[in-house]
């Protein structure tokens, strides 16, 4: 490739969300040069439609051991105490920091800051903006700070050497450019566009775990992909699709079958506020009983429904659905990758320099299911840990001498997001699993990319039996032909990581990033 622009700063922020906005504006607070590239428009992020709020320790009748507990069960035991402990503790220092920065908050009627609940949450603790709009105002107060952000640039490199991140390779509208940097944060968001149907924006296409195994470091609890469980429901709506706040269970509305029965009644003594890896098994349980393809949300007894969600009623009204009067369709979509790059809970990955911070990482908060509002929350803390953490690589001389060989294989996204679907989804199993990455390797195949010279399923089995001769199931719960879901899973890895692709082959994310001519997921198109 023929490198057409080059920049220097201290630190590369790799995405313009919550996460890497707050990261560059504590670093650049603290005399760092900040450089934020950001593949799409200023509000193409997954924070601008985070919709219910930022989940924080209430005043009152909460205590941060009640957050730290909620965060534990709906993880399903897999969660990282500490990390837990530590991120919920930062929550209102955050918070003051994101008012200070001018975002502003609803209200109660009694002048104070307003809170609703959620699933999982065993009390009122969640703080929202604009109704069901808390997402798009963090994003404003974090835009009007006015940081250096190149907007429409891709990075399709972390560029390492001895000492570590040596900067980045880009694509820009200028075409491709070296950035010089000792410190790079990965903040590019999750994976929900490898789905048929997503929450997510367009440019959720995992980027940051192919960036990160590529450049060596560890990623962890990729399977625990959360399913979001009330999504509007068209037939053959595709793509993004409007998200049902949580909320709106919290505030009353009720989950009810096609035929008018309660979805979660006797599934959780919490019901249709219970986690929500728990309700979207439960919906999927209940349209695959009836042979239906959604379910409908009961919301007609919310007072002043369009005031409190007028995000919601808008989409609904979109929709020709009156949520006042009629009831909401709705299914399960892809929603929240848990796991991600591994990181401590200031966002350092395991090689030097390189720094995740947001839905891309995995500092242990999730575990195998995120609890309601909980992102916000992690990329507001981690994310500014990680402008104060990037200072200690100040002394560090970054330059790029060899970028090495530059691939941009491209994957069809259609076919893709279809197999991801059919064989990844809500409920999955391992020959369900099996059948996908064969699916998959055909694609590769097809699409002029070579895999590896095993196949995956092949490395899978040689490395499944290996690991069952150590004792442990390495490649875990997804492999181990046990019906698997979006949270509840026994994971019996020791240690709950995945090494990089090139040195432990055979995983699913092996089979995306393998090799050198390996399709960068952020080529997916
Ligand atoms: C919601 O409002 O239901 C989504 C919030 C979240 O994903 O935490």
């Amino acid at each position: 490739i023929t490198i057409n622009w080059e920049a220097e700063a201290d630190l590369v922020v790799v995405g313009g969300g919550v996460a890497g906005l707050t990261a560059a504006r504590t670093a650049s607070l603290r005399g760092l040069r900040v450089l934020t590239l950001s593949k799409g428009g200023p509000t193409d992020t997954s924070t601008q439609y985070a919709q219910g709020g930022i989940a924080v320790v209430a005043p009152h009748e909460d205590s941060v051991q009640s957050h730290v507990h909620d965060t534990v069960v709906a993880g399903a035991g897999l969660c990282d105490d500490e990390a837990v402990r530590s991120i919920v503790e930062g929550g209102r220092d955050a918070v003051a920091a994101l008012t200070d920065l001018g975002a502003v908050f609803d209200l109660a009627r009694d002048g104070e800051v307003s809170r609703t609940r959620e699933g999982g949450h065993s009390t009122r603790r969640i703080i929202h903006a604009g109704g069901d709009a808390t997402g798009a105002e963090v994003q404003r107060a974090l835009n009007a700070a006015g940081l250096p952000v190149i907007f429409g640039a891709a990075v399709v490199e972390v560029i390492t050497g001895a000492n570590g991140v040596q900067g980045v390779v880009a694509l820009s509208d200028q075409g491709f450019g070296l950035v010089h940097a000792p410190a790079v944060l990965l903040a590019t968001g999750g994976l929900g566009q490898l789905y048929a149907c997503s929450t997510n924006p367009a440019g959720a296409t995992a980027d940051g775990i192919a960036l990160a195994l590529r450049a060596g470091a560890t990623v962890a609890d990729l399977e625990f992909v959360q399913f979001h469980p009330t999504v509007l429901f068209a037939r053959g709506g595709l793509g993004r699709r409007p998200l049902i706040s949580e909320a709106v269970r919290g505030e009353g509305a009720a989950l009810v079958d096609t035929q008018g029965n309660s979805v979660t009644a006797g599934v959780h003594p919490r019901g249709d506020l219970a986690p929500r890896d728990v309700v979207s098994r439960a919906i999927a349980a209940r349209m695959q009983q009836l042979g239906t393809d959604h379910v409908y949300l009961d919301a007609r007894a919310i007072d002043g429904f369009s005031q409190r969600f007028p995000t919601i009623t808008a989409s609904c009204l979109a929709a020709a659905i009156d949520p006042r009067t009629g009831l909401i369709p709705v299914a399960p979509a892809a929603h929240y990758q848990c796991g991600g790059v591994v990181t401590d809970t200031h966002g350092r990955t395991t090689v030097p320099g390189l720094y995740a911070a947001g839905e891309v990482a995995r500092t242990g908060l999730h575990g195998a299911n995120r609890l309601a509002s909980n992102s916000l929350l992690e990329g507001l803390v981690v994310g500014e840990r990680v402008g104060a953490a990037a200072t200690e690589r100040l002394g560090e001389s970054a330059r790029i001498t060899d970028t090495g060989p530059l691939t941009l294989p491209r994957v069809p996204r259609t076919p893709l997001q279809q197999l991801m679907t059919e064989h990844a989804s809500v409920v999955r199993d391992g020959d369900g699993l099996r059948a996908g990455v064969l699916r998959l390797l055909r694609l590769l195949s097809e699409s002029g990319t070579a895999a590896s010279s095993r196949t995956a399923i092949e490395q899978t089995d040689a490395r499944r039996s290996a690991d069952r001769g150590r004792g442990t199931d390495d490649i875990a719960a997804p492999w181990n032909g046990q019906p698997n879901t979006s949270g509840a899973q026994q994971d019996s890895r020791a240690d709950g990581r995945l090494q990089p692709a090139a040195s432990v082959p055979g995983t699913l994310a092996g089979a995306l990033t393998d090799s050198a001519a390996t399709p960068t997921v952020s080529d997916v198109e």
